[in-house]
């Protein structure tokens, strides 16, 4: 780490990418998918996050949803997602979040600038004409409708379904050209997300407290958790943008 310090104190990187998965968020109080207790290890993905189980229990899926976004709305934004909030607003620096997460935690923590991989959990689309709007609140009845009489569906990708291009455009582009990726809280099994990584020519970090598929690529792992590991960075980088 100290190391790392000096190094982002003497390169002053400013085009910066931060990849974010799941363990991001657990200190905020949200489960991942994969480790111990995790989402996935409790509920079966094809009950309810493919378009087939949606197909099959609109209901099922929309009360795991719900529940999902009553947690998500109850916790708050920690001290990784508030750091990473500081630095994009540097205005010497070009941040670009890429997340994977649909929680809404590093827009709360002030983050402008967030392509959301795998959609957003406060976005609601209709099955028939597309159209998505933000809905915060449960809604009164399960499942919910469109005016228009069809079914709505959390504006989330779920299994078997491609991510949105341009968001992915946007991501690989903001990779390629960054000078600092940080890969934060991902276990870089899911693609196409896991392989933006592999597109950085930059400086590659891994915060993560496991070994991951990433680990050996990473020109640095830090075995801590994010809340510990990304304030002193950014504070680095903060520094050496001032100085
Ligand atoms: P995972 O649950 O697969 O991985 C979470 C990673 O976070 C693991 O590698 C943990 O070791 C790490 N981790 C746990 N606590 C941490 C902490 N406090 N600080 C830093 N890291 C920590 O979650 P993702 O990689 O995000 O997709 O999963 C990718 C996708 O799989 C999700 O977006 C979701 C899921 O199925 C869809 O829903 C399409």
């Amino acid at each position: 780490m100290k190391e790392l310090l000096e190094r982002l104190s003497r390169e002053k990187p400013e085009r910066i990418v931060a990849l974010t998965g799941a363990g991001i968020s657990a200190e905020s109080g949200i489960p991942t998918f994969r480790s111990a207790g995790g989402l996935w290890n409790t509920f079966k993905v094809e009950d309810l996050a493919t378009p087939e189980a949606f197909a099959r229990n609109p209901d099922t899926v929309w009360q795991w949803y719900e529940s999902r976004r009553a947690q998500i709305r109850g916790v708050e934004p920690n001290a990784a997602h508030h750091a990473l909030g500081r630095l994009g607003r540097h205005p010497r620096v070009d941040l670009t979040v890429i997340t994977q997460n649909v929680d809404d935690l590093h827009e709360r923590a002030g983050s402008n600038h967030v392509l959301h991989l795998h959609g957003s959990i406060f976005r609601v689309r209709c099955c028939s004409e597309g159209n998505t709007f933000d809905r915060r609140e449960a809604f009164d009845v399960n499942p919910p409708r469109c005016d228009c009489g069809s079914l709505l569906r959390p504006d989330v990708v779920w299994f078997g379904e491609p991510l949105d291009l341009d968001t992915l455009n946007a991501a690989s582009a903001a990779v390629e050209r960054a000078e600092l990726l940080i890969v934060i809280g991902t276990s870089a099994t899911v693609y196409p997300a896991a392989g933006l990584a592999w597109m950085c020519r930059g400086y590659t970090i891994e915060i993560n407290p496991v070994e991951t598929s990433l680990t050996g690529y990473a020109q640095l792992t830090i075995r801590s958790t994010a809340s510990n590991a990304v304030p002193p960075i950014v504070d680095t980088i903060l520094g050496a943008a001032d100085g």
